[in-house]
């Protein structure tokens, strides 16, 4: 048995991890951040896959069963590889999973007209992953991205709550608007971008609902988890979240604990 693995890029993820632990708190987790090489938006397909490999093993090694990419650069440019690639020869019991395909299967249920737009990483929006996605889950809706290059460094810096970062937090919401200004529903595509959520509210302004994805990954994690009994059966129960980053510990331990809302250490790893 082992703790539940939650990796992101960096501090995104625990977005992901805070709404996967109100909704599943008897479990034990890993969280694994690798700030020291993030963000990861920017790069390429090659370097975020091989990066996110690294992460992944590293969270086996360390005896989890079951790995969520808490980072949808990561679920569209190196989920699928891992799943089909990677996981028969590492071990084919194991499993890792995404947060993209959680977020779409419930659009349907959000949106009135149809018109879905997408605020993403770089590398996120130009995979084209949740166009893929969604319009295989819903043919008929009509979707538009944006990148927001700058959102995740505004994160990763702490500067997300800074008077600075009003700006671009406008700038791409206004852009994303000037391309389709029927959009009814806009997805937050990056597990950081919650952190920046008032901002984003203020820019939206009411003109769209704004759909953030930690409860929906955390539901999507409870019904896998019951429709899967010999996973559930070999993920751990104490309660316990242990962090680990690739960069400073104790600059990790002090943004997580303002980000989670409690007191947490960190310790530090090599991938
Ligand atoms: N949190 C990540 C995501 O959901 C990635 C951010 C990054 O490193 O660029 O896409």
């Amino acid at each position: 048995m082992g703790p539940i693995g939650v990796f992101d890029s960096g501090y995104g993820g625990l977005t992901i991890l805070k709404e996967i632990r109100n909704t599943l708190p008897g479990y034990d987790y890993l969280y694994l951040g690798d700030n020291a090489r993030a963000p990861y938006g920017t790069r390429s397909f090659d370097v975020v896959y091989k990066f996110t490999l690294e992460a992944v093993k590293a969270l086996f090694a360390r005896g989890c069963e079951l790995v969520i990419l808490a980072c949808n650069t990561a679920s569209a440019k190196a989920l699928r590889s891992i799943q089909q690639k990677d996981l028969p020869g590492i071990d084919p019991d194991k499993r890792v999973l995404g947060v993209i395909v959680p977020t779409i299967e419930k659009l349907a249920e959000i949106t009135r007209n149809g018109n879905i737009g997408i605020l993403a990483t770089p590398g996120t929006v130009s995979s084209g992953t949740y166009d893929i996605e969604i319009a295989k889950f819903f043919p008929k809706f009509r979707t538009v991205s944006r990148a927001c290059p700058m959102w995740v460094p505004l994160v990763e810096n702490r500067e997300f709550d800074s008077p600075g970062a009003d700006y671009f937090v406008r700038k791409y919401v206004d852009e994303l608007f000037a391309e389709e200004p029927d959009t009814d529903t806009i997805v937050l595509g990056c597990t950081h971008y919650p952190l920046l959520l008032p901002k984003i509210e203020k820019a939206v302004a009411g003109r769209a609902g704004i759909v953030t994805q930690g409860k929906l990954v955390a539901e999507s994690l409870k019904d896998y988890l019951h429709r899967h009994p010999e996973m559930d059966a070999k993920c751990s129960k104490g309660g316990e979240v242990t962090y680990l980053t690739t960069e400073n510990p104790d600059r990790f331990a002090e943004s997580a604990s303002v980000f989670m809302e409690q007191p947490v250490s960190a310790q530090k790893i090599e991938l």
